[in-house]
């Protein structure tokens, strides 16, 4: 993927504060690709989020959309008219169910005339353990279920997969032409208070590694300087 290097950085929108998300956005337009909007923001204000944020730069909707196919494709097909960027739905929901939200938001962005959006899966969700996913009734350990996860949403014809730094060798030796979406990067110079964040790579690593978009929260969220710490980063990818 041929792409500036400030365009790769999603920066995530972690708060339910939309003036404040809205600020942010505005500071650092120019500077980063889009913005990730999940469900902390998503559920306080709903699309009103996505209508301010959009002016200042692409959006990523991170809602994870697991249910029946039938009602993801009219969640799908909803989002495409709000004419965000990138969404989530998760591979767990299997093939038929990733197809048809494909499917649903195509047709729903050519009925509004605007450009479809790109479904990104995700697979194994980081917090889980091999001891939760053998709870739950997943086949692990978690590095070959993510995989297989990845396999199906290749199947399903998605855009891409969201994964961690971790991850991308093997997802993209599974899917290689998937947009490769990847959180859990802290740059080189970052310190973030309280930390929770285990399995990270710098932004340029994860590049190397062969990611393509990366999703950057508090690193710049958090920073004195917002906008010069997402500068910081463009550069680190030059
Ligand atoms: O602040 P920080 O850079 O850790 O934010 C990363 C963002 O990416 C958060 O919105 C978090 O929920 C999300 N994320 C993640 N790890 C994953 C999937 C999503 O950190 N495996």
């Amino acid at each position: 993927m041929s792409v500036a290097p400030e365009r790769r950085v999603f920066v995530a929108l972690d708060t339910d504060d939309l003036e404040r998300a809205r600020e942010l956005a505005e500071t650092l337009r120019g500077s980063v690709g889009g913005f990730k909007i999940g469900l902390q923001l998503f559920g306080r204000h709903g699309v009103e989020a996505v209508r301010r944020i959009a002016p200042y730069g692409e959006v990523f909707l991170d809602l994870k959309l697991h249910d029946i196919p039938n009602t993801v494709a009219g969640a799908a097909a909803s989002i495409a008219r709000l004419g965000v960027r990138w969404f989530t739905i998760h591979a767990s929901g299997g093939v038929r169910m990733m197809r048809r939200a494909v499917e649903a938001a195509v047709e729903a962005a050519e009925a509004a005339g605007r450009p479809a959006p790109g479904a990104l899966a995700v697979t194994i969700l980081t917090s889980h353990d091999d001891d939760e996913l053998s709870e739950i009734g997943l086949q692990g350990p978690c590095d070959r279920a993510v995989v297989r996860l990845a396999g199906l949403a290749r199947s399903a014809e998605t855009a891409g997969i969201v994964c961690s730094p971790l991850e991308i060798g093997s997802v993209r030796e599974c899917f290689p032409d998937a947009t490769l979406m990847v959180p859990g990067i802290r740059p080189a110079a970052a310190s973030v208070g309280g930390d929770d964040q285990s399995r990270v790579a710098t932004p340029a690593a994860a590049i190397a590694a062969g990611a393509d978009l990366l999703v950057i929260g508090r690193p710049i969220t958090r920073a004195a300087d917002p906008r010069a710490a997402a500068r910081a980063i463009a550069e680190e990818l030059t």
